[in-house]
This record gives structure tokens, sequence and C-alpha cells, in this order.
């Protein structure tokens, strides 16, 4: 009981952190590049500076200058913004350990995708997401990322044939996690392994009276506008483990591949309106299409899906499947090793508990594979589809 009671406040503290963490971080980081594009040249700017820009916030005005490259002197006194990336992904890694390495068997682990023993699930999910990232960095490196066009499209198919194998190994929750991890460990390297230290060359040329290397600066770029659209793809796949029809369903791979679409052309958007630029709106309709066709993907319902033929089952039936595959875990007192109290505080222990959450089974055991997690109680497609079929007859229990 104790060990699972510490997970749980570690569970709390750390995805605190990595939240608060993240904001400070993605918060930042829209900041600089809205203002980056908002700078104007005007007539009485100091030598070296590219452009201004004001703003109001909080009760006062701001004059912000941009000295491209550096300034001629090194001011006593620098901000650098490298903490917010790190504690992110440094929180992220523990909450990862936590809840699906320690808890791999429910939430890494889906049998009736692939059998693996928890131990071998975490392994192949941290040297996955060792592999992944070493690819990315290497192709970086071998100056491939130059094509911009190319490496975009490149980098797109990588991440869906990711997805696509990812979700035929670990469970759906897993994977989602899982790339969302990938992202996100290439993001923070980019800001720790390239834009801080070149960075810090050139201040160290600039210390030393030398003129910085450009190539510096522009690798440092190049990585900073890979981070700038994958942001929104990796926020949606961290938060989808609170929704079953994304991860839980048939084609979870290919609604990856629309997130992984969608989050960059809505970040071109604010892109473009920053720089001043006409706004290109015809991304709401993409962005409208791609929510549409992720709705609609999510309806084909979980894996192995069968389509019911048969006349509404009675409840005594859908209360047999309910009590046999959930209620171990979603009683009062719970008699699956791991859990201690019903998890979310959903009983599904007798006839009104089950009545009264019928929306929540269907979306998280009949329209999608979310519950049992791991299918540790092995629920068979025909008894999804049997929930799925009293669930449109109007979910009567008598
Ligand atoms: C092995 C234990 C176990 C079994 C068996 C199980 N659940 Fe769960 N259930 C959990 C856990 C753990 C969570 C919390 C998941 C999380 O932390 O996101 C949960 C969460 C839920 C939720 C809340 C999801 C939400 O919106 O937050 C629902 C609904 C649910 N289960 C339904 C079911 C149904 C229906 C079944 C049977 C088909 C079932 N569960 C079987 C452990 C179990």
């Amino acid at each position: 009981m104790w060990d699972s009671v510490i997970t749980e406040w570690a569970s709390l503290i750390f995805r605190w952190l990595h939240v608060v963490a993240a904001m400070g971080w993605i918060g930042s980081s829209f900041y600089f590049i809205h203002l980056d594009l908002s700078l104007k040249p005007s007539g009485d700017l100091p030598e070296g500076v590219a452009g201004e820009a004001w703003q109001v916030h909080g009760g006062g005005f701001y004059r912000i200058v941009k000295y491209l490259v550096a300034p001629k002197s090194m001011p006593d006194e620098l901000t650098w913004f490298k903490w917010e990336a790190y504690t992110t992904w440094l929180s992220g890694f523990v909450l990862m350990v936590v809840v699906y390495y320690l808890d791999a068997e429910l939430f890494l682990v889906d049998k009736s995708v692939l059998d693996l023993t928890p131990g071998q699930a975490a392994a192949f999910s941290f040297c996955s997401l060792a592999l992944a990232f070493l690819l990315y960095e290497g192709a970086c490196r071998s100056g491939l990322a130059r094509h911009e066009r190319a490496f975009a499209i490149g980098g797109y198919v990588f991440l869906v044939a990711l997805a696509y194998a990812f979700t035929h190994i670990l469970s759906g929750r897993g994977a989602f996690n899982q790339i969302g991890a990938i992202v996100g460990t290439i993001m923070v390297a980019n800001v720790f392994l390239t834009i801080i230290p070149n960075q810090k060359k050139i201040v160290a040329a600039l210390l030393a009276g030398q003129p910085p290397d450009p190539k510096w600066g522009k690798a440092g770029k190049l990585r900073s506008v890979h981070n700038n659209y994958l942001t929104l793809p990796v926020v949606v796949l961290m938060i989808s483990n609170h929704y079953p029809l994304l991860f839980g369903t048939r084609y979870n791979w290919l609604i990856v591949a629309v997130v992984l679409l969608l989050g960059p052309v809505i970040r071109h958007f604010f892109n473009a309106r920053h720089a001043g630029k006409k706004s290109p709106w015809w991304v709401w309709a993409v962005a409208a299409a791609g929510m549409l066709a992720i709705g609609w993907l999510s309806a084909a319902g979980p894996r192995n899906a069968k389509t019911s033929t048969a006349p509404t089952p009675p409840f005594s039936e859908v209360a047999d499947i309910v009590s046999s595959r959930c209620s171990m875990c979603h009683a009062a007192e719970p008699v699956w090793s791991s859990i201690t109290t019903a998890p979310k505080d959903i009983l599904l222990d007798d006839a009104s508990h089950i009545k009264r959450n019928a929306r929540l089974i269907g979306r998280n055991a009949a329209w999608s594979n979310a519950m049992p997690p791991g299918n540790v109680t092995e629920m068979t497609p025909d008894e999804r589809a049997t929930i799925a079929s009293w669930l449109a007859g109007g979910a009567v229990a008598n």
C-alpha cells in the first residue's frame, strides 16, 4: 500500500513541476518568437541594433531593442533562458518513470497488442527514446537539416512511422506518451546541445574581442525553428492520456499523424501574423478539417472493433461483463494489488453505479479500449460490442 501512496504523491509533485516549468518554457519561447518577429527598424537606434519594439504590460511601457549577433561590449548582467527547458525535461523524465515505468503493466503494456513484461516495455521505451533522439541529432549534424523542406517532410514521415510502430508495440496511451517524450526530448536537447552552447561560443568570442562565427547563430536559429513547430503537437500528445477516444481507438496512429500536421500549421498563422504579414486565414479551415478528421478517425472504435448486429442486450449481460472486467479495481475495496482506492473515484460495482457511469464506460471501454488499462482483465472485442449496443439502445438498467 505505501509504495502506491508514495508513487501517487511523487506523480503529483513532478507533474506540478513539469506543467509549471513547461509553461515557463513555452511562454518565454512564444514571447521571444513574437518579439523577434515584431521588431521594426527605426531612425535613432544605437549601432548594431537591428530593430526595436514597444510593448505595454503590467502598468508600464517597455522599449526593447535587439542587437544582431551581439552588442559591442558585454553587459555585466545577462539573463539566460535555459532552466525552464531543462527542468521541463528532468521533471518529465521522472514523471515518465513514476507513471509509465513503475506502473508499466497498466499504462505502457497492452497485452492484446503485444504481450511484453513490464521490464521489457520500459527498456523498449527508454532505448527507442534514446535512439530516435540520436537519429534526429545525427541528421541535423550531417547537414541534412539545411534542406528545410525535405527535412520537415522526412521528419514528419519519421514521426508518423514511429507512431505506427509504437501503437503496435505499446498500449495506445503509452505510445502517445512515448512520441510526446521523444519530441520533447528533441526540443530540450536542441536547447541544451546546440542553442545554449552556440550562444556561449558567441559570448566567449566577443569577450575575446573576436568576431563570432555566424554559423553558430544559424545553427541555433534552425533548432529553434524546429522547436517552434513542434511545440503545439507535443502539448496535445502530453494531455492525450485524458482522451481515450484519441489514444484508445483503432486509427490512433493516424490521429497522431493529423496532430503532427495541425500543430505546425496553426503555428504558421501566428508566425505570419506576428511578423506583420498578411494573416493566413486559410489555416483555420485546415485546422477545422483536421479536427473533423480526428473526430471521424476516433469514431472507428477500439482495435479489432466488432459491430454487434444482435438486438440490444439485457442489462444483466452488461453487468456481468463490467463486474468481471472492471470491478476488481473500480470498487470500494479494490482487489487489484497495486490499486488502493477506486481509480478516479469511479465505482462500477453495482447496477446503479454502472448506470450512472454509462457514458464514461462507453468512452473508456466500448468506443475505445482505454480500459481496462493494458487490457489486464482480458476484455474481448465481443464484450465491448455488447456494451456499445447496450449504450446505443439507451443504456437501460433494470
Ligand atoms: C487494473 C485496474 C483497472 C481495471 C480492471 C479497470 N480500470 Fe478503469 N481505471 C483504472 C485506473 C488506474 C484509472 C485511472 C487512470 C489514470 O490515472 O489516468 C482508471 C480510470 C477509469 C475511468 C476514468 C477515466 C477518466 O475519464 O479519467 C473510467 C471511466 C474507467 N476507468 C472505467 C473502467 C471500465 C469501464 C473498466 C472495465 C471495462 C475498467 N475501468 C477497468 C484502473 C482499472
